[in-house]
């Protein structure tokens, strides 16, 4: 049959611009299957002038990747414990910016995410753009020593630096005048993960490390694991991994959390950004 949607790869690695959909209707099931298809083989899809304002909308938009969760920490909209509003105001100047850490979400906790749904409701004119980069091209281009070494390895993560003991958002520092985060010292446990995960629907494997919440390799102390995780965190960010979405208002974007990492760029003081995320529900990484 032929398809009805366009997709458009961004980059030669990841990332891609689906036309043809409007996620604010249900989709026909051969469009669904394609969107699907497209968010699996890219990793991270982007549309374009939708209308997903309305919360139940953009859950049931969500709903074509996976189911939507609530997160701990954050503080959600009210009647809807799967959605959070991250928002930048203009007078949050000289403040973190929330996702602005290369991060893959929610790896502190033992399922992290499958992937998240953002929707853009106001963008700064210039600036505000989100970086993804795409973990499995990551893996596949380590020497096979080297990927033979982390096959066997698994890594602690934790929330300490963003939600525990050491948050950056502790008694309301940093913290955007819109948003509310509550550290806990929930956020200092720390949860164990494969260093090599394979895509539960793909098969691919994947670098699961990330700068923000990966703290050592399980097993070995702090010092030992910085040299070889500050290596892997360099090459995952290789430019020939990477692609960068301008967002406008209406601009959709959706991504697969157990092969990415992503972040939010911070150049756009004194200018509004806000955002809206649905996250999905996601299993034990293998
Ligand atoms: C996030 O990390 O979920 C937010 C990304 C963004 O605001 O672009």
């Amino acid at each position: 049959m032929s398809s009805t949607i366009s997709v458009t790869p961004l980059t030669g690695s990841i990332g891609a611009e689906i036309g043809g959909v409007d996620l604010a209707v249900p989709l026909s099931n051969s469009q669904a299957a394609e969107v699907h298809a497209a968010f699996l083989e890219h990793h991270v899809i982007f549309f374009r002038d939708q209308d997903l304002s309305e919360p139940d909308r953009q859950k049931a938009a969500a709903r074509l990747f996976g189911e939507p969760v609530a997160i701990p920490f954050v503080k959600s909209l009210a009647d809807h414990p799967e959605i959070i509003d991250i928002v930048k105001e203009p007078e949050d100047v000289g403040k973190y910016n929330f996702g602005g850490n290369w991060h893959t979400d929610t790896t502190f906790l033992e399922t992290p995410a499958l992937g998240a749904l953002l929707y853009a409701l106001e963008v700064p004119s210039r600036g505000g753009d989100t970086l993804f980069a795409d973990m499995s091209a990551a893996y596949d281009t380590l020497s096979d020593g080297l990927k033979s070494t982390l096959n066997g390895l698994r890594a602690l993560h934790t929330g300490k630096r963003s939600y525990g003991s050491q948050s950056k958002f502790q008694g309301g520092k940093n913290q955007s005048v819109s948003m509310q985060i509550d550290a806990t010292e929930e956020g200092d446990k720390l949860v164990s993960h494969p260093v090599v995960r394979t895509h539960p629907e793909t098969g691919r494997k994947s670098l699961f490390l990330n700068p923000n919440y990966t703290v050592s390799f399980d097993g070995w102390t702090e010092a030992e694991s910085k040299p070889l995780l500050d290596f892997l965190h360099a090459h995952a960010i290789r430019d020939e991994f990477i692609c960068r979405f301008r967002w406008d208002a209406g601009s959709v974007a959706v991504w697969d959390n157990r092969c990415t990492m992503h972040r939010a760029v911070n150049d756009y003081e004194g200018m509004r950004r806000h955002v809206r995320r649905v996250t999905l529900d996601g299993d034990r990484p293998h």
